[in-house]
């Protein structure tokens, strides 16, 4: 029996209806198991500004640092797309990142066999399944590097850089490596390095690093040619890691070959044990508040976070397991949704997966 404090941000959008399933499923984990699981929700994005004129308010840091780990739904909406840039609800997201020092993002993509017809790849390109884990470096690169406006060859010009240190590739990879030993010991190293100083680092970076992992089998791609061989045979990767932007795109293109963006949980960490977790998919205002989004990326975040967060593997597979299980059972939220399958809101679909915790 554990004690563990969660910080809960539901943010916009989605966020409160798929957490809310996500925090039932948990409380339905710490009844079977016997684990007492408090909540503390806090704001970020969107709700924060619209409450507290800031998207990150400072109590929301403090319940978060406080906390053993943080379960957040989706940040923004159109509503705010007007806010100074400085505030945008974006910024809330990469905010608590860099201020809860979260520089590794996990996200898995693993085909279910009762989706396989959601894929839209061609049947034998997935065939026997599909499970890809992407690396993405989560605190540095271009998207927390130096921007601004300038005078250029052409007058005002807008710039924002890349850059990384050796520190920070090293630590991101030594993540790879290490979780690569747990699952196929395959790393491969996605990056631009034909044309970018960064990648060229990495890669050296990466080279040293191996002679640790004697056992993992690492290769470079370009990204470009990444992007395409994601479609064309996904089941060559094992673990990708690579940059801030690079791994923020190729996870969006990996999530749809498991069949729906609304299928992928994430986990962003640390040194220690404290994580983030949360669904991939973004807040998706076009369908917020009509019981229609998928909860199964932010239950399954909450599977996450039992797993790396807190050791607890049991608990963890029960959640993956009541997810197959629903799946199976042929229950579809509409984003995955397909004739013969039976329909279900937000509500009912976590309602169907607690019941089998
Ligand atoms: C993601 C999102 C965020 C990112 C946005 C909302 C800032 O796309 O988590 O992938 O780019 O990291
Ligand atoms: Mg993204």
């Amino acid at each position: 029996m554990g004690n563990y404090r969660i910080a809960v941000i539901q943010g916009d959008g989605i966020g409160p209806e798929v957490t809310q399933e996500a925090v039932n499923v948990l409380k339905a984990v710490g009844e079977r198991f016997q684990h007492n699981f408090t909540m503390e929700y806090a704001l970020a994005g969107g709700c924060a500004i619209d409450a507290c004129g800031e998207c990150l308010p400072a109590e929301t840091l403090t319940i978060c640092k406080e906390a053993d780990s943080v379960i957040l739904g989706a940040v923004g909406g159109p509503k705010w797309d007007n806010v100074p840039n400085a505030q945008r609800p974006e910024k809330a997201l990469l905010g608590l990142r860099a201020e809860l020092e979260l520089f590794s993002n996990l996200r898995p993509a693993k085909i279910y066999d009762a989706l396989a017809d959601a894929c839209p790849l061609k049947a034998d390109i997935v065939e026997g399944g599909l499970d890809i884990l992407i690396v993405r470096e989560l605190t540095g690169g271009i998207y927390f590097g130096e921007r601004g406006y300038r005078e250029g060859k052409y007058g005002i010009e807008a710039y924002d850089i890349e850059a990384y240190s050796e520190m920070e590739i090293k630590r991101i990879l030594k993540n790879a490596f290490e979780v690569a030993m747990q699952r196929n010991k395959k790393v491969c190293c996605v990056d631009k390095a034909n044309v970018l100083e960064t990648s060229r680092l990495w890669r050296k970076v990466a080279e040293e690093m191996k002679n640790d992992y004697p056992e993992v089998d690492l290769s470079f791609m370009y990204v470009d040619n990444a992007a395409m061989q994601l479609v064309r045979n996904p089941k060559q990767f094992d673990v990708m890691v690579t940059s801030n932007i690079f791994g923020d795109i190729l996870s969006d293109e990996a999530s749809m070959i498991t069949g729906s963006i609304g299928l992928l949980p994430s986990a962003s960490l640390g040194e220690g044990t404290f994580g983030m977790y949360e669904p991939i998919h973004g807040s998706a205002p076009d369908i917020a508040g009509q019981n229609k989004a998928n909860p199964i990326a932010a239950i399954l975040s909450v599977a996450m976070m039992l797993k790396y967060s807190f050791h607890l593997e049991k608990e963890a597979e029960a959640i993956e397991n009541a997810v197959k299980t629903v799946l199976e059972e042929g229950l579809r939220t509409p984003d995955i949704f397909s004739e013969g399958t039976s329909l279900l809101g937000t509500k009912e679909m976590g309602q169907a997966i607690l019941a089998h915790i």
